[in-house]
C-alpha cells in the first residue's frame, strides 16, 4: 500500500445504516485500506441518545456533531442521519469547514440538490450520494455515464419496502403483516409512511433524473399510496399472469418531465414482477444507450454501507469531482 497520510472519516448517526457501516470498519479495516490506497481511520461517531444500545463496534460516539465537524482529523464526514433537519446545515457546516460528504439522505439530496451542490464547488469538496439511490446497486455511477445520450425515461422500483410487501401479499400475506416484516427487517424508514405513501421512491426519482441532468422536485412528482392495494386486487392480478409492483416512473421526452409513483399491474414474468424482498431494478431509456437494466438490493444496513464506503473509497483514491452539478 502506498505510504499516503490516513484518511479520517466521521460518522453523524449510528442507526441501522450507520452501525453497519461501523461494524465494516471493525471487521474489515484492512481491505478497507487496500481497497482505498491508504489507510481510513474512523475517527468517531455523533448520536442523538448515547445510552441506546447498538453493534456498531468500538467506534468512539459524542452527542456533539460538531465534535466532529470541527476535528482537524476528519477529512469525509458521512452523514447517515436522514431528513432535512439537522442534516441540511451539518452538510453546509461540514463543507464550511472543508470536509467531504458522503450521504445516504434521499430526502435531502432531492430538495436541496442545488444548496447542496453549490455549497460543495464553492468549498472544492465532493458531495457523494450512491447509496441514497438503490443501496448497493450503482445507479448513479451508472446514470452519470449516460451523458452523451438524451434519456428518454427512468422506471422501475426504488422503494424496497413497497416490493417486499407486494411480493408477500401476492403469496398472500397482509398488508399489516408484511409491513411489519420489513420494519424488522430493517428497509422501512423510521416513519414507513414515506415508503408506502411513494414519497422514498419519489426522493429517490428525483435524484435520478437531476443527475441525468434534467430538472425535478419532490412536490412534482404525482404519488398513489401502496395502503389501498388490497388482497383481491393481487390475487386478480395473479390469476391473469400479472402481478403489482410500486412503480416510479419518470417520463423525459420532449421539454417537461411527468414523474409518477404508484401501485401499477406489471407481468409477473417481468424482472420487476419477479423482484422480491429489497429488490430494487431501475432502468434507463436512452437513444445512444439503449435501455439499461440495474437490479439488486436496495435497502438494508450492508447493501447501504456498501454503497456509502464505495464512495469513500472513491474520494480516498482521489476520483474527479462529484459534485454532480
Ligand atoms: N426505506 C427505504 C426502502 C430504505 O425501503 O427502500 C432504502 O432507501
Amino acid at each position: 500500500m502506498s505510504r499516503q497520510r490516513s484518511l479520517g472519516i466521521g460518522l453523524l448517526g449510528l442507526g441501522t445504516v450507520g452501525s453497519a457501516v461501523a461494524r465494516t470498519f471493525a471487521e474489515r479495516s484492512r481491505h478497507l485500506d487496500l481497497a482505498a490506497g491508504r489507510p481510513l481511520r474512523l475517527v468517531a461517531a455523533a448520536v442523538r441518545d448515547v445510552s441506546r444500545p447498538r453493534e456498531a463496534g468500538d467506534v468512539p460516539i459524542t452527542q456533539d456533531p460538531f465534535a466532529i465537524l470541527d476535528d482537524p482529523s476528519v477529512d469525509i464526514v458521512v452523514e447517515v442521519i436522514g431528513g432535512v433537519a439537522p442534516a441540511h446545515d451539518l452538510h453546509l457546516a461540514a463543507f464550511e469547514r472543508g470536509k467531504h460528504v458522503v450521504t445516504a439522505n434521499k430526502e435531502l439530496i432531492a430538495k436541496e440538490w442545488d444548496v447542496l451542490h453549490q455549497a460543495a464547488r464553492l468549498s472544492k469538496r465532493q458531495l457523494r450520494f450512491e447509496a441514497s439511490v438503490a443501496a448497493a446497486v450503482p445507479v448513479i455511477a451508472g446514470a452519470r455515464t449516460l451523458g452523451a445520450s438524451h434519456p428518454r425515461a427512468v422506471r422501475g422500483l426504488l422503494n424496497g419496502t413497497s416490493t417486499f410487501i407486494c411480493s408477500r401479499m401476492e403469496s398472500g400475506a397482509t398488508f399489516d403483516d408484511a409491513l411489519l416484516e420489513a420494519q424488522r427487517a430493517g428497509y422501512a424508514e423510521a416513519d414507513p409512511t414515506s415508503d408506502i405513501d411513494g414519497l422514498d421512491a419519489a426522493y429517490k426519482l428525483v435524484i435520478l433524473v437531476r443527475v441525468l441532468g434534467r430538472p425535478a422536485h419532490p412536490d412534482d412528482v404525482q404519488r398513489t399510496s401502496l395502503r389501498g392495494t388490497t388482497l383481491a386486487s393481487f390475487q386478480a392480478a395473479v390469476a391473469r399472469g400479472r402481478t403489482i409492483r410500486s412503480l416510479a416512473i419518470a417520463e423525459l421526452d420532449g421539454g417537461r418531465v411527468r414523474a409518477r409513483v404508484g401501485p401499477e399491474e406489471v407481468a409477473a414474468a417481468s424482472l420487476e414482477g419477479g423482484a422480491s424482498g429489497p429488490t430494487n431494478v431501475v432502468t434507463f431509456e436512452t437513444d445512444l444507450a439503449g435501455t439499461l437494466t440495474f437490479r439488486g438490493p436496495g435497502a438494508g444496513g450492508p447493501a447501504t454501507a456498501s454503497a456509502i464506503l464505495g464512495d469513500v473509497i472513491a474520494i480516498a483514491r482521489g476520483g474527479a469531482s462529484m459534485t454532480g452539478a
